[in-house]
C-alpha cells in the first residue's frame, strides 16, 4: 500500500508520524556553526576566500565598477594572492544575471591541445601512466582564464582592463603579507620539482615563512602587459614565450591552440524549486544538470519539515546526488563534441520517475540502480574513472544595481601541474585529468566519466563546476558556488537547500558539515562535524560512509528578502578569507 502513496506525501506523512522527523532526528542545535551570522552590507559585495582580493574587488565597486569590472578585478588579483586556484594559466566560467533579467555563461574552460589523442595518458599495455594527466608538462590544457576574464570586461564591464587590473599588479609588485596558512600552502612538495615553481613560489628552498611578503614581479610584469595588450597571451610576443617556456619541458602546447583558442558564450542551464528559480552552469559542466536534476527529485519532499541534516533529510538528498551522478557519467562531456540531452535530464517527469525508485527507509546500491526507461536515449558504451583533485576557488559579486557574479576558475589540483610559465611568472593548469583517460575502467577515485569526456583536440574537459545565481519569486536570492572537485555540485545543493528550506542564514549554510554521493563509488562522503548519532542512523540505512575532514570553501551571497540588504556568507574554513561590503 506504501508504494501506491506518493512519495512526497509519503515522506511528510512519516515526518508528521515522527518516525522521520522522531527520534532519530538529531537536533542541530548543538552545532556551532549555528551561532554564525553573516556580514551585511547595503550596495556591494564580494565574498572570496582571499581577503585581498574580495577588496580588489570591493575597491573597484566603490569606484562605480560592475559587478563584471568588481569579479575580474577579483580574478586577477586571486591569480596574485591565491596562487594555488586563482590563476592566469588555468580556466573557469563566469555566469551574470543583470538586474534586468538578463543572464550569460562565460564559459572560459580549457582545451585540449591540437596534438591531444584519446589514448595519450595511456602505456603500451593500455594502462593508465600514474600521475601523467596530473603533474608536468603534458597534463596542461590551453588555458582560458586570461581570455575569459579579457571578453567578460570588454563585453560586459564599464571601467576597462587597465583599472581592473590594477589591484592585482600592484598586489604582485608590492607583495602581501602571509599568513601561516598561506605560508603552509605554498610549501606543497611537488612544485619544488619544476625550477621555475620552485624558484617563485618557494625562493628556491628557503621557503616562505608566515609573516613574509611575498612579491611576484614577473607576474606584474604580466599583468601589465595584459592590461596594454590583452590578445598578447594568445597571439604575441607572450604568446611565444609561453609556448617556448612549454615546449621545453614536453608540452603540447603550440602558438596554434593558444591562437584558436575561444571564449564560448553559452545559456545558463535554468529550471525551478519551489517559488526558487535557479540559473547554472551547463556543459562542458556537469554541475548545473546535476544540481538542477537533484533539486527536481528532492522537490517532491519536505525536506523543512524533516530537519536539516537529519539523518532522513541527508538520505533523502542522497539518494537524489547518487541518481543525478549516475547521468552525470553516461552522457555528460563538451557539449560542441556530443549531443547532450539536457532537456530530459532536468525535465520534471524524468525526476518523477527518479523519485519513484528512491526507498524512504534505506540506501539505495548504486551497483543494481536502473534508469528510469524512455526518457534518455541510450547511453555511450564504457564508462571511465575519475580522482578527486584538491583545489579551485569561487568568488560571488553583487553590485548596487543588483548585477550578480558568479565565477569558479581552477587549475584542477592545487598549483596544478606545478608547471610554471618561464618568466611569465604563473602557474599552468592539469586540467587534462578531467577527462576520462581510459573510458570504461575503473581508476582509485572512481567518479565515472563515459566516452562523451574521451580527450579529443580542442575538446573541453567535463567540468564539476558550479557557479549558481537563484532568484526567489524573480528577485535576486543567492550566489552561490564552491571548489571541491567532483564534490561541487553537491556543495552547492547542501548550501542552497540549507539556506532555501533548511532555515540556515547564509553563513550557517557555508559553514555546516556537509555530504556527498557520486553514485560510484558506492559511499556516503560526509565531512567532520555531522554529530555520531546522525552517523549511525544513517549506516542504519545502509549507507558505507567515507568520513572526511574539512571540505574546500564556498563563498556565497544571500539578499535578505525583506531589506534588500546583501548577507555575506564567506567560509569559515579558511582563515584569510573576507566577505567584502560597502
Ligand atoms: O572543473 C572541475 O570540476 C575540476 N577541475 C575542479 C577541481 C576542484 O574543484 C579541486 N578543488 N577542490
Amino acid at each position: 500500500m506504501l508504494k501506491r502513496i506518493s512519495t512526497a506525501v509519503f515522506a511528510v506523512l512519516l515526518a508528521a508520524s515522527g518516525f522521520l522527523g522522531g527520534a532519530q532526528t538529531v537536533p542541530p542545535s548543538s552545532a556551532s556553526y549555528l551561532s554564525e551570522q553573516p556580514v551585511r552590507a547595503r550596495h556591494g559585495m564580494v565574498v572570496s576566500i582571499h581577503h585581498l582580493a574580495a577588496d580588489a574587488g570591493v575597491s573597484i565597486l566603490s569606484q562605480g565598477g560592475n559587478a563584471v569590472d568588481a569579479a575580474v578585478a577579483t580574478g586577477f588579483a586571486l591569480a596574485v594572492v591565491y596562487p594555488g586556484a586563482g590563476n592566469l594559466g588555468g580556466g573557469g566560467f563566469l555566469l551574470l544575471r543583470t538586474h534586468d533579467g538578463k543572464s550569460t555563461f562565460i564559459d572560459f574552460r580549457e582545451a585540449a591541445p591540437l596534438a591531444a589523442t584519446a589514448n595519450m595518458y595511456l602505456d603500451a599495455t593500455g594502462n593508465v601512466i600514474p600521475d601523467s594527466s596530473v603533474i608536468g608538462y603534458r597534463s596542461i590544457a590551453t588555458p582560458g582564464s586570461v581570455a575569459g576574464l579579457v571578453y567578460a570586461e570588454k563585453k560586459y564591464g564599464r571601467l576597462g582592463l587597465k583599472r581592473v587590473t590594477a589591484p592585482a599588479i600592484r598586489l604582485a609588485r608590492q607583495g602581501f603579507v602571509l599568513t601561516e596558512e598561506e605560508a603552509k600552502l605554498l610549501s606543497d612538495r611537488d612544485l619544488a620539482r619544476f625550477p621555475d615553481s620552485k624558484r617563485i613560489f618557494q625562493r628556491d628552498g628557503q621557503l616562505y615563512k608566515t609573516g613574509e611578503t611575498f612579491r611576484q614581479p614577473e607576474l606584474a610584469r604580466t599583468l601589465e602587459r595584459i592590461a596594454a595588450k590583452p590578445d598578447d597571451l594568445y597571439r604575441g610576443a607572450m604568446a611565444r614565450e609561453l609556448v617556448d617556456a612549454l615546449k621545453s619541458g614536453g608540452s603540447l602546447i603550440t602558438l596554434e591552440d593558444l591562437a584558436r583558442y575561444r571564449v564560448v558564450e553559452r545559456a545558463p542551464v535554468t529550471g525551478t524549486f519551489l517559488n526558487y528559480t535557479v540559473l547554472s552552469a551547463p556543459p562542458p559542466s556537469s554541475g548545473g544538470i546535476i544540481l538542477l536534476s537533484a533539486l527536481n527529485m528532492l522537490e517532491g519532499y519536505d525536506l523543512n519539515s524533516l530537519g536539516d541534516r537529519s539523518p532522513q533529510s541527508i538520505h533523502l538528498v542522497t539518494e537524489a546526488f547518487r541518481r543525478a551522478y549516475m547521468d552525470r557519467g553516461d552522457y555528460l562531456g563538451d557539449p560542441d563534441f556530443n549531443t547532450i540531452p539536457t532537456a530530459a535530464l532536468i525535465s520534471k517527469q524524468y525526476a518523477a520517475a527518479w523519485r519513484a525508485t528512491i526507498d524512504p527507509y534505506r540506501a539505495t546500491t548504486s551497483a543494481t540502480l536502473a534508469r528510469p526507461p524512455n526518457f534518455l536515449p541510450p547511453p555511450p558504451a564504457n564508462a571511465g574513472q575519475y580522482r578527486d583533485p584538491v583545489n579551485t576557488t569561487h568568488y560571488s559579486v553583487v553590485d548596487k544595481d543588483g548585477d550578480a557574479v558568479a565565477v569558479t576558475t581552477t587549475l584542477n589540483d592545487s598549483f596544478g601541474s606545478r608547471v610554471t610559465a618561464g618568466h611569465l611568472g604563473f602557474l599552468l593548469n592539469d586540467e587534462m585529468d578531467d577527462f576520462a583517460a581510459k573510458p570504461g575502467t575503473a581508476n582509485l577515485y572512481g567518479l565515472i566519466q563515459g566516452p562523451a569526456n574521451a580527450i579529443a583536440p580542442l575538446k573541453r574537459p567535463l567540468s564539476t563546476m558550479t557557479p549558481t545565481i537563484v532568484l526567489e519569486d524573480g528577485q535576486l536570492r543567492f550566489v552561490l558556488g564552491s571548489p571541491g572537485g567532483s564534490r561541487i555540485a553537491t556543495t552547492v545543493a547542501n548550501i542552497f537547500l540549507s539556506a532555501a528550506v533548511g532555515g540556515l542564514n547564509i553563513q550557517q549554510a557555508v559553514d555546516a558539515p556537509r555530504f556527498h554521493h557520486q553514485f560510484l563509488p558506492d559511499k556516503l562522503s560526509v565531512e567532520s562535524g555531522l554529530p555520531a548519532a546522525t552517523l549511525d542512523a544513517l549506516r542504519g540505512m545502509g549507507y558505507t560512509l567515507d568520513q572526511r575532514d574539512r571540505w574546500s570553501n564556498g563563498e556565497c551571497i544571500e539578499v535578505d528578502p525583506k531589506t534588500g540588504e546583501l548577507l555575506g556568507g564567506q567560509d569559515h574554513r579558511s582563515l584569510f578569507g573576507k566577505a567584502a561590503g560597502y
